[in-house]
């Protein structure tokens, strides 16, 4: 099946890294990209789309053989459904298995049903007691997490009863239901889990840095940095992972008229005795996690993408790199707050076989490279030690030039 054409949708960190792999594919030929940016322009032609209506059309136009779909927004607004329609395959599931994304109480409901391992949690609407729910879970950290595609902002983890409740009431009030979770006490692991009618395929566990400052600590961003493979993901943990969670979710979201295709995000918290449990799920590779996990696969990434849209998942003979990869994001100043567009990138280096830099918000004006979104560059690295993988991704962030931009300096410190 030499020389496919693929359209890869979206225009972050995550984008560039699959059509960085994809580009290393024989299986193939053309790679479209929508919207795409700066990095993605170098290995695909972009296309300046993003609604699913124009992106059905755009597909149909260029008569790809399949669609990539990287974030979760498209999934949710029916692409696969309406790329099913037409016969054009598209690696990411239906709206309705989307929710497991879209909805956090959904999500709940299909783990209760089949017995996966998650926090106990609370509903709470305009008339529940607010209080009573609140004292249910005293004693540690309250989670509250908003019932709706949030794009990263609809989680607020807190010793503060007041900001608790708060957050709690001004959800109700937004969106007519709220969660309210068990805090989950342990280490977190990012598992992507390749998922078809025919099987699934578990790619390296990863670690990635969701808060803004070293040491963890500051506001909640979309990513800061990400490494694999993650040492808390054990072999032991893996198998309870493989046997509680993953197994349990491919026959629940396999049995369907329409197969979950795509992959799982499994975002997990493990505790001190190695057992796993469900923080969330998505339905779309992680940003940044994609950018380390993408190189560490062995096989034509083409043809499993391609395979994992049609249900030939478990013809596949997947192999993986025995190597460590990491990637540190450079962010925008402000970032997770509201950036500046537009300021300009300078002394970007050079990819290596072994370092490179995936562009995230960036694009070209006037023939100079620009900023263009909260998270600009990823800078990934891939080595036979973890160690040797920081320093090379750092020795590529510490050049770059971009004013106000931060990065932290402290990727990987659970396992250096
Ligand atoms: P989510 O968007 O559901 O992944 O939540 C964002 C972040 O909040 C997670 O990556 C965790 O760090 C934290 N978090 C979410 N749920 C819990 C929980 N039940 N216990 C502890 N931390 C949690
Ligand atoms: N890096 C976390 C996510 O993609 O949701």
């Amino acid at each position: 099946m030499a020389g496919m054409s693929v359209l890869v949708v979206g225009g972050g960190g995550r984008e560039h890294a699959l059509c960085l792999g994809l580009a290393r594919s024989e299986s193939i030929g053309d790679i479209h990209c929508a919207p795409g940016n700066a990095g993605t322009a170098e290995i695909a032609t972009n296309h300046a789309f993003s609604e699913v209506a124009d992106l059905i059309h755009l597909a149909f136009q260029l008569d790809v053989d399949f669609v990539v779909a990287g974030p979760e927004a498209p999934l949710c607004g029916g692409l696969a459904d309406q790329l099913g329609n037409m016969d054009i395959p598209c690696f990411g599931p239906v709206a309705a298995l989307a929710r497991l994304e879209g909805s956090k109480l959904h999500a709940k409901q299909v783990m209760a049903q089949n017995n996966v391992p998650t926090a106990d949690f609370h509903v709470l609407g305009k008339d529940s007691d607010v209080d009573s729910a609140l004292d249910s879970f005293a004693g540690r950290p309250w989670v509250v997490k908003r019932d709706v595609l949030a794009g990263g902002k609809g989680v607020v983890v807190t010793d503060d009863r007041s900001e608790a409740r708060q957050f709690i009431q001004d959800s109700i009030l937004s969106d007519g239901q709220v969660l309210l979770e068990d805090f989950l006490p342990g280490e977190e692991a990012s598992m992507l889990v390749l998922m078809d009618g025919s099987g699934f395929v578990c790619l390296p566990a990863s670690q990635d840095h969701k808060r803004e400052f070293e040491g963890d600590k500051g506001r909640n961003t979309g990513g800061m940095g990400a490494y694999a493979p993650a040492p808390v993901y054990t072999e032991e943990v893996r198998k309870k992972t493989i046997e509680r969670i993953v197994e349990p979710m491919h026959k629940a979201l396999s049995s369907r008229r329409v197969p979950y295709r795509g992959v799982l995000y499994v975002g997990l918290m493990i505790d001190e005795n190695n057992d796993p449990y469900v923080v969330e799920f998505n339905v779309r590779f992680g940003d940044p996690e994609c950018q380390i996990t993408i190189p560490l696969i062995a096989s034509d990434l083409g043809e499993l993408l391609k395979a994992a849209a049609t249900d030939k998942l478990s013809s596949q003979n997947v192999e993986f790199h025995d190597k460590c990869a990491l990637t540190v994001v450079l962010a925008a100043e402000n970032y997770p707050g509201s950036v500046d567009k537009g300021r300009r990138i300078d002394c970007v280096p050079k990819s290596t076989l072994e370092s490179w830099v995936n562009h995230a918000g960036t694009k070209v004006e006037n023939g100079q490279l620009v900023s263009n979104g909260g998270r600009v560059l990823s800078c990934t690295a891939i080595a036979d030690t973890l160690g040797d993988a920081a320093d090379k991704a750092y020795a590529l962030v510490e050049n770059i030039e971009l004013a106000g931009s931060h990065f932290r300096r402290d990727i990987g410190h659970r396992a250096l």
